[in-house]
């Protein structure tokens, strides 16, 4: 049977861990060919070990980066000619001097205790970097393609610190603006907003903070990052092909706008 990627360049970037790590797995298993993109090299090269098929590669570099990003879709056009998909999944949900850790010692809320230079570098990672890495991917999508960006059940509905949810709410507004300006191009655009999934980035926020979001998602249950890729299956593919600008929320049933 032909997989549903067989044929298919694909970039996903924070490849290395998680979401885009179980991507890539999924990605590779129909056939695509994959460019795992992260700031931690290794990270990516690991990812590489566990994809079947030849030819995926690993590239390094920051998402917020103009010049290291520049960089790597050279390389990406260098190795394979095109891109047909790109995932801006790259992200952190905290940073040094965001105030979470005050807040969690009953200092204040967050907003009051966050460095303006946090809240800002955050919306270079997320926004800043799906930008950057659009603006470059669609250069390279010389026969139309598939772009998935990441928001959150954060930026849905504002679970999560300001930071995170201003960027992942900005994230929305990308996608649905983009989809206007690359449909005549073939390239459609979609966001996945994911509600509570069981990966890395999780594992590092206090069980008793997210305890409670759990507790009120219907499913009952984190979900898992190959649920989340099965989503991002569905947009890299052509089973979606009349959806662009749209965005999916696979979160239990936790939020039901
Ligand atoms: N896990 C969840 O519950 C959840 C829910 C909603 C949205 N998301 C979003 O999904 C995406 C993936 O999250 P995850 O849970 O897999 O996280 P993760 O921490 O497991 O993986 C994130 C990866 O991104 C990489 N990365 C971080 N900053 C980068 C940068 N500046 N440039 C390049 N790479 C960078 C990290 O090295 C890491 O490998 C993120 O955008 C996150 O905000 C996650």
């Amino acid at each position: 049977m032909t997989g549903r990627l067989e044929g298919r360049i694909a970039c996903i970037t924070g490849a290395g861990s998680g979401l885009g790590r179980a991507m890539a797995i999924r990605f590779a298993e129909e056939g695509a060919t994959v460019a795992a993109q992260d700031l931690r090299w290794e990270a990516a090269d690991e990812t590489l070990h566990l994809l079947n098929g030849d030819g995926h590669r690993a590239f390094a570099g920051d998402v917020s980066d103009e010049a290291a990003m520049g960089a790597v879709f050279a390389e990406i056009y260098g190795a394979y000619g095109r891109l047909d998909i790109q995932v801006n999944n790259a992200g952190v949900d905290r940073l040094p001097g965001d105030g979470f850790d005050e807040m969690l010692a009953g200092e204040g809320p967050q907003i009051s205790l966050m460095d303006h230079g946090a809240f800002i570098r955050m919306l270079a990672i997320h926004v800043g970097g799906t930008f950057l890495c659009t603006r470059e991917a669609v250069k390279l999508m010389d026969r139309g393609g598939s772009v998935i960006t990441l928001s959150s059940i954060a930026g849905l509905a504002g679970w999560g610190p300001v930071h995170y949810a201003s960027a992942k709410g900005a994230i929305l507004g990308f996608t649905k603006a983009a989809c206007r300006e690359l449909g005549a191009m073939g390239i459609r655009i979609n966001a996945i907003a994911p509600g509570v999934i069981d990966t890395p980035m999780t594992a590092g926020v206090d069980e008793a903070l997210l305890a409670p979001l759990v507790m009120m998602t219907p499913l009952g249950r984190k979900g898992t990052a190959e649920e989340i890729a099965a989503t991002a299956l569905y947009l890299a593919s052509d089973e979606s092909s009349f959806t662009t600008g749209q965005w999916l929320s696979p979160n239990g049933g936790l939020i039901t706008i």
